[in-house]
């Protein structure tokens, strides 16, 4: 399956970072946006983030080069002579649906449509157009030309030799796939969110404040940052809307979006963007903007108990990636390298586990009253 030329729709945050990830690895690339005006923007966008990447010597390929080799149209039309069609659109699987259904009439039967949804079913995007063994999910990371991982997720109605064609090219545009089957929340999000919501219920107890959280988990782990923080970077109205999709699907109640949590959203708290979520950002500095009194001193003790916060978040967050397993979802190897390469873990939670000694991590569990996967005691 030659493939050639990429198409791009959308140059939000995410296709503005797609479409120049292809032409740094020779691909020709379509990139569309709804408006002409918004393709010039987008083009702008995509410029601006290649002559930054110039200067701080990341390109590999000359700027002239990557530019000349991207075409910004607000034409549809011109994607007749895509191999590959990667949609960033936002989240909304109507919008997606529609568009598909108007690229079927557009782009050759061997086109491959790529979706870059979060959290929406791939089942049913492809299900819903003419070619449903041609659709795939293919999931990058915010940076998307900085972060390595891309998810390619199949459905059960794609053609094996589809997946290996999307494989292969993101192997060929420098990233590092991990192939799964389609489910809520793929490797990274599915375990992230669990404890991104562990943290901000734990916020709600009072037992500790958002900035000790924050602080005890990074110290334990070597995270990029903490849990806090990070939902304040995504935006807790995203948080919560992937926490929905991820409740419905399991009906596990650990993505049950924490009360608090919703609330905050519910209150115009979005995070970052709005400058106020668990932190403010009023100046620039964050400062902990979330303050929940413990109710009765009976909490106490479980506030002095030494590695509380860590057990309780870190060793869950493990667990999690324990019953992936178990779920036969994904492999060792693939969710430790989901994990450090689309959310910046130094070290992957079976990598972690294993320094840490699975019983050990079953051990602390127990006195948590925590009920863990009984893989865990195998090991
Ligand atoms: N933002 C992230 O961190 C992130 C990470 C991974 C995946 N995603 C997924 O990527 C997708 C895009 O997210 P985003 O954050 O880039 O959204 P965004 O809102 O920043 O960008 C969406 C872009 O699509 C354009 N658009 C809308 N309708 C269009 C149409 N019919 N034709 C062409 N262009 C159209 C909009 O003008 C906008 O520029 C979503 O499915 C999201 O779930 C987002």
């Amino acid at each position: 399956m030659e493939i050639a030329t990429v198409g791009v729709v959308g140059l939000g945050t995410m296709g503005a970072g797609i479409a120049q990830v292809f032409p740094r690895f020779g691909f020709d690339v379509i990139a569309v946006e709804a408006t002409a005006e918004l393709a010039e923007q987008g083009r702008r966008r995509v410029d601006t983030s290649l002559r930054r990447a110039d200067e701080r010597g990341h390109l590999d390929t000359p700027y002239d080069v990557v530019m000349e080799r991207i075409t910004f149209t607000a034409d549809r039309a011109d994607l007749a002579i895509a191999d590959v069609v990667v949609e960033a659109v936002p989240e909304r699987l109507e919008l997606k649906a529609q568009l598909f259904d108007e690229l079927d009439g557009i782009c050759p039967e061997r086109t491959i449509f790529a979706t870059n949804t979060s959290s929406l079913p791939v089942t049913k995007l492809a299900a819903s157009t003419k070619r449903p063994d041609r659709v795939v999910g293919m999931h990058f990371f915010n940076p998307a030309p900085v972060m390595r991982l891309v998810e390619v997720v199949h459905t059960v109605l794609t053609d094996a030799a589809v997946v290996d064609a999307v494989r292969e090219l993101a192997v060929n545009c420098g990233k590092t796939p991990v192939v799964v089957r389609d489910r809520a929340g793929f490797v990274a999000n599915a375990l992230l969110f669990g404890y991104l919501n562990d943290a901000a219920r734990m916020a709600e107890t009072g037992r500790r404040t958002v900035g000790e959280i924050d602080r005890l988990v990074v110290e334990a782990t070597g995270f990029p940052m903490g849990p806090l923080t990070l939902m304040d970077l995504i935006g807790l109205d995203v948080c919560v809307e992937v926490l929905e999709v991820m409740y419905d699907e399991t009906r596990d109640r650990r993505y049950a979006p924490a009360p608090l949590l919703k609330r905050l959203v519910l209150a115009g708290h979005l995070g970052r963007k709005s400058g106020r979520g668990y932190y403010s950002y009023a100046g620039g500095a964050a400062t902990p903007s979330v303050h929940v009194p413990s109710l009765d001193p009976a909490v106490a003790p479980q506030r002095e108990q030494p590695g509380w916060v860590v057990e309780s978040l870190v060793f869950a967050h493990l667990d999690d990636a324990v019953r992936m397993l178990d779920d036969n979802y994904a492999s060792r190897e693939d969710i430790d390298t989901a994990m450090r390469l689309g959310c910046g873990y130094p070290r992957g939670p079976f990598a972690m586990l294993d320094e840490l000694r699975p019983h050990k991590v079953a051990d602390a569990l127990d006195n948590l009253g925590y009920q863990y996967s009984p893989l865990l005691r195998y090991l």
